[in-house]
């Protein structure tokens, strides 16, 4: 049997209501312009142009020529190809057929879907609601009370993170309206200008033309304000992988059937001060440190999953069940892990103080923070049906 123990955790289920996104819908001739800008930077002509089964295209760029070397901070910016990362020699066995064979771009180049007007102007809406995270909890029409969350305790004597880390069980909840959004995902943030890089599955109709479970990834460094943003939607993320592309498409778990998860892990290369970002222990690339100006440690982590809806009723979390009908029906995160020291070991993560606080338990629900060691690890279950909450 395995040893239960219940811990509180860190971790955060979020759920935001947001409204008003249909103004940023509509915009000016400015605005049109500077989005053609954007195109032309981020369409760059690949060496090769690959359509997947999916419908989705990606060129295959130049790996020292792809969109996010045009960041004015990352002028002269070497691409670091070769890692440093000393935790690289812990191998878990994983199971690749979750990221298929990849796109397959020739050496030297990485893969960068192609990008659309439209693919900008929901970006700017979805950022929008990514920022009132933090910075609009306090907005009328989304009250604390309607916020679902484990968050981190403020006491916590020694908040400095280096890397996180976590298998999540990918699901496809169905939408009841393609604005909404679902997302598991785990991040990282801190500094005084709230850095955030968050990693995980999401299906969001606006921002992937389909209701497919797509991996995605999100920075900022200040909070959602003036910089950050999905996937490689604005230049700042460097991929390394010829194969994998950001954005892809991911398989989905079926309820009390055949069940998919996907490791994740966001780390600090103690040599150069870049984030790296893992998915199933392969490298896809980094968040280079000249992003963030106060980004040398992490001071929160999260694990979680977090629906958007602009209206009633919300989406499902997770599997769309609660965590009372257990793993295969719920959805888990499992092997939950931290790095507490700047080029350290991954580690379990350990109660220190952390506290969980979940609100709208008639909607989303999370279960304990329980160490089933081997396979499980340290795991927590959590979700819910969403509904009128
Ligand atoms: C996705 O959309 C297709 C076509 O509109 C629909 O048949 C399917 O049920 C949807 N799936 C989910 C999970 O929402």
């Amino acid at each position: 049997m395995a040893l239960k123990k219940m811990m509180s955790c860190y971790g955060v289920l979020v759920l935001l209501i947001v409204v008003d996104i249909n103004g940023v819908w509509s915009i000016s001739r400015e605005e049109d312009l500077e989005l053609e800008r954007q195109l032309k930077i981020l369409n760059k002509p690949g060496v090769k142009t690959i359509k997947t089964d999916n419908g989705e295209i990606f060129n295959c760029v130049d790996i020292h020529k792809q969109p996010s070397l045009d960041h004015p901070l990352l002028k002269n910016h070497e691409v670091q190809v070769v890692i440093t990362l000393i935790f690289k020699s812990v191998k878990e066995k994983e199971s690749p057929s979750v990221l298929g064979k990849g796109i397959g771009c020739p050496i030297g180049t990485v893969p960068i879907r192609r990008t659309q007007k439209e693919d900008l102007i929901r970006a700017q809406a979805f950022s929008k609601l990514r920022t009132r995270r933090y910075a609009d909890n306090s907005h009328p029409l989304a009250p604390e009370s309607n916020v679902f969350r484990i968050h981190t305790n403020k006491d916590l004597l020694v908040p400095e993170y280096y890397g996180i880390e976590s298998y999540l069980n990918i699901y496809n909840p169905t939408l009841s309206s393609p604005d909404q959004a679902s997302t598991t995902l785990i991040y990282l943030a801190g500094g005084v200008d709230v850095s955030d890089i968050s990693v995980g599955w999401t299906v969001y109709e606006p921002r992937y033309g389909d209701n497919k479970t797509h991996l995605f990834t999100y920075w900022t460094a200040d909070n959602g304000a003036t910089t950050g943003c999905y996937d490689l939607l604005c230049p700042g993320f460097i991929l390394t992988n010829p194969d994998f592309p950001l954005g892809l498409t991911l398989p989905s778990s079926t309820y009390r059937g055949a069940q998919y998860d996907l490791k994740m892990r966001v780390s600090k290369d103690p040599k150069t001060g870049h984030w790296w970002l893992f998915v199933a222990d392969i490298e896809f690339g980094y968040w280079p440190k000249q992003l963030f100006s106060f980004f040398g440690a992490a001071r929160e982590l999260y694990w979680g999953g977090e629906v958007f809806s602009p209206s009633q009723p919300f989406p499902p979390m997770g599997s769309g069940h609660f965590p009372e009908e257990g793993a295969g029906a719920a959805c888990f995160m499992r092997a939950l892990k931290y790095q507490y020291e700047d080029g350290g070991a991954f580690e379990d993560i350990l109660d220190k103080g952390m506290s969980v606080l979940a609100d709208s338990p008639g909607c989303y629900k999370v279960g304990p923070l329980i160490n089933r060691g081997g396979f499980w690890g340290i795991t927590f279950l959590f979700g819910g049906p969403g509904g009128q909450c």
